[in-house]
Order: structure tokens, then C-alpha cells, then sequence
């Protein structure tokens, strides 16, 4: 049995954890014989209610669990963290613009990230789930210079999860017959899912998607439109926002972030954009298509790029360009 790692959930007295952690600690994100020291990092007002989430994972009778922590000092939550999934954010408020919610959570993600930089593993691998995602993981990245960047991403799992299930519904196969649909830019409306190299496995064949779907107006209409607005549609239809399948996309990412990819199909994250080879400017969390070995990520080279794609890229990347403007005004102020 490995020895047991350190891995911290942070929001953990809130409704998306309340499934995470149950997924985690059971085995299906870091593997069935590895255990697990549990910190659940909320808020202080939260404390009471993260000692009932202790309770229920205790009463799970998980084995993995070698020990459950709930704690609202960051710093402690962060030492010797192997792993960090930062789904705590400060919720959109009535009345709230979005450069009010972006400054408020550049604040948490700044300390989260200082923290990490202080305390947290050189290696530890950090998700940010927190809306606007991509955003405060640049925060948090850049706010712990002393651990690589690489180790900073963000959740698109959840919309490359949404997109490749309308296109096995609409095909009528098990979501695991397509693959290689990638979600390109900034989890929001302006992300671009693309299906222009999805294959679809038909009969044992390895089809492309535009072949396979044989409708293009649908790929470059609807389809984007619905993945793209899907959050707001559950939220309209459940009176509360994705959380299962949250869980379940956050699960997939550390899952393959700490086990590596499958063969040359790739995933969908929001990652560092230095480098690409794909436009993008530098210095943004940019979600990209990346293949995964010994916990290294690479971008997926030489996709090709048509007239559609480019404008629908670029658009997004100008939108994190803002998003990224409006942070370092407030965090240099
Ligand atoms: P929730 O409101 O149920 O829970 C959020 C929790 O975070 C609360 O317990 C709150 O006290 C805690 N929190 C707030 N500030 C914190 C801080 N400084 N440190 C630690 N914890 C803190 O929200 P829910 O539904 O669990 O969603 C969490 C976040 O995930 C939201 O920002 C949401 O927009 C985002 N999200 C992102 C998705 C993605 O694909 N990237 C998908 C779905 C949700």
C-alpha cells in the first residue's frame, strides 16, 4: 500500500464537495489502495457544519481514510498538501457585479495560493473549480511562485463531460464510444467546445464526429450553444448548480492528472497557456486539449485550426485577457 497523501478540498462544507469528498475518499480519484489524510478547508462560520460532513465520512467506514481534519486556517490545510481541489469561492451575491466577485475572490485565492506557497508540497497538484475558475488559479499560480506553474489548473472536465454526452446521445452510443472533443479557453460562456477532431467509435471503427453526427449545422450551432449555457440550464431546472456532475468532472481530472492519460486520446483543462502553439497569449489559464505521463501535462500539437475555431478561440482568450487585467489591478492596488 502507498504511503498515505495529503489531500485538501477546500469549500468542503459546501454542496459540491458534499459529493466530492465521498468519491475521493472511497478511492476512484487517487487510486483503490491509497490512503488518504482528509482536510476540509471552509470558512469559520462553516465549522459546525463541517463537523457534520466529518460524521458522515466516519460513518461511511471508508478504509482508505487514514484521517478526516476540518480546519479554516489555510495555512494549516496547506502543509505538506500533496493535492489541493479549490472549490470554495465566494458565491455571486444580488447586486453584485462580476468585477465585485472577481475582486473578492482574487483575495482567496491570493492567500490560498500564498499559503501553498509556504507550506504546500513543491509538488502538489492544484485544481481550481471556483468560479471564475480560470482567473483565480492564475491568482493562486502566481501567488506561489515556488512551485511550478504547471501544477496550477483549472476545470473545463465538466463541459468536455457535457459535451461529449450530447454527442453520444445524439449518435445513440455509451458516453466512453467518443472521445477527443476539446473545450478551448475560459470556463464561461465563451468557451469553445469544438468537435472537429472528436471521433466516435461506431462498430469497432474509429469514426470522425462530422462523419459520424452528418449534420455540421448542429456541431457549429446548437451543440456549442448547449454546452456552453448548460450550467444555467440546470441551475433554471434544479433551483441550484451542478454539483454531481461537478463532482464526478473533478474526480476525472485528478484522476487522470495522477494516473495519466489513455494512448493518444486526450482531455480538456485549463492550464498555463506559456508556450502554445496555438495563438494564445501567454500568462493566461487557457483551456486546452493535453495528453498526461508521470503527472505532466502536454499540450496536444498541431490540431488544425479552421476560420471557425480561430474566432471562437480568440474570443475567449481576449475575455481571460480582461478577466486577467481586471485581477492584477486589484491585487497591485
Ligand atoms: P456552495 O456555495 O455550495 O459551496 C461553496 C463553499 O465554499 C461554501 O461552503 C463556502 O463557505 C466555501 N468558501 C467560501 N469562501 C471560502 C474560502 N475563502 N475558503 C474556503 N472555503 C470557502 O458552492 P458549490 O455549488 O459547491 O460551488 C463551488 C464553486 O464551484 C462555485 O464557485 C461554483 O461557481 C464553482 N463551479 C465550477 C465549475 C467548473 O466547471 N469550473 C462547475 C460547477 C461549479
Amino acid at each position: 500500500m502507498a504511503d498515505v497523501i495529503r489531500v485538501v478540498v477546500s469549500g468542503a462544507a459546501g454542496q459540491i464537495a458534499y459529493a466530492l469528498l465521498y468519491s475521493i475518499a472511497k478511492g476512484d480519484v487517487f487510486g483503490s489502495d491509497q490512503r488518504l489524510d482528509l482536510v476540509l478547508l471552509d470558512i469559520p462560520q462553516m465549522l459546525p457544519i463541517l463537523d457534520g460532513v466529518i460524521m458522515e465520512l466516519q460513518d461511511c467506514s471508508l478504509p482508505l481514510v487514514n484521517s478526516l481534519t476540518p480546519t479554516a486556517d489555510a495555512d494549516e490545510a496547506f502543509k505538506g498538501a500533496d493535492a489541493a481541489m479549490l472549490v470554495g469561492a465566494m458565491p455571486r451575491k444580488p447586486g453584485m457585479e462580476r468585477k465585485d466577485l472577481l475582486k473578492a475572490n482574487c483575495r482567496i485565492f491570493q492567500a490560498q495560493g500564498k499559503a501553498m506557497d509556504q507550506f504546500a508540497k513543491k509538488t502538489i497538484k492544484v485544481l481550481v473549480v471556483g468560479n471564475p475558475a480560470n482567473t483565480n488559479c492564475l491568482i493562486a499560480q502566481r501567488s506561489a511562485p515556488s512551485i511550478p506553474k504547471e501544477n496550477f489548473t483549472c476545470l473545463t472536465r465538466l463541459d468536455q463531460n457535457r459535451a461529449q454526452a450530447q454527442i453520444a446521445d445524439r449518435l445513440g452510443l455509451p458516453t466512453n464510444k467518443v472521445c477527443d472533443v476539446t473545450i478551448w479557453g475560459n470556463h464561461s460562456t465563451t468557451q469553445y467546445p469544438d468537435a472537429l477532431h472528436a471521433k466516435a467509435e461506431i462498430d469497432g471503427v474509429s469514426t470522425p464526429v462530422f462523419a459520424a453526427v452528418k449534420d455540421d449545422a448542429w456541431l457549429t450551432g446548437p451543440f456549442i450553444e448547449t454546452v456552453q449555457k448548460r450550467g444555467a440550464a440546470v441551475l433554471a431546472a434544479r433551483k441550484l448548480s451542478s454539483a454531481m456532475s461537478a463532482a464526478k468532472a473533478i474526480c476525472d481530472h485528478m484522476r487522470d492528472w495522477w494516473f495519466g492519460t489513455q494512448g493518444d486520446k486526450w482531455v480538456s483543462m485549463g492550464v498555463s497557456s506559456d508556450g502554445n502553439t496555438y495563438g494564445i497569449p501567454e500568462g493566461l489559464i487557457y483551456s486546452f486539449p493535453v495528453c498526461i505521463q508521470n503527472k505532466q501535462w502536454t499540450i496536444v500539437q498541431g490540431l488544425e485550426i479552421n476560420d471557425f475555431s480561430r474566432k471562437k478561440m480568440d474570443t475567449s482568450a481576449k475575455e481571460l485577457a480582461e478577466e486577467k487585467d481586471m485581477a492584477m489591478d486589484f491585487l497591485n492596488a
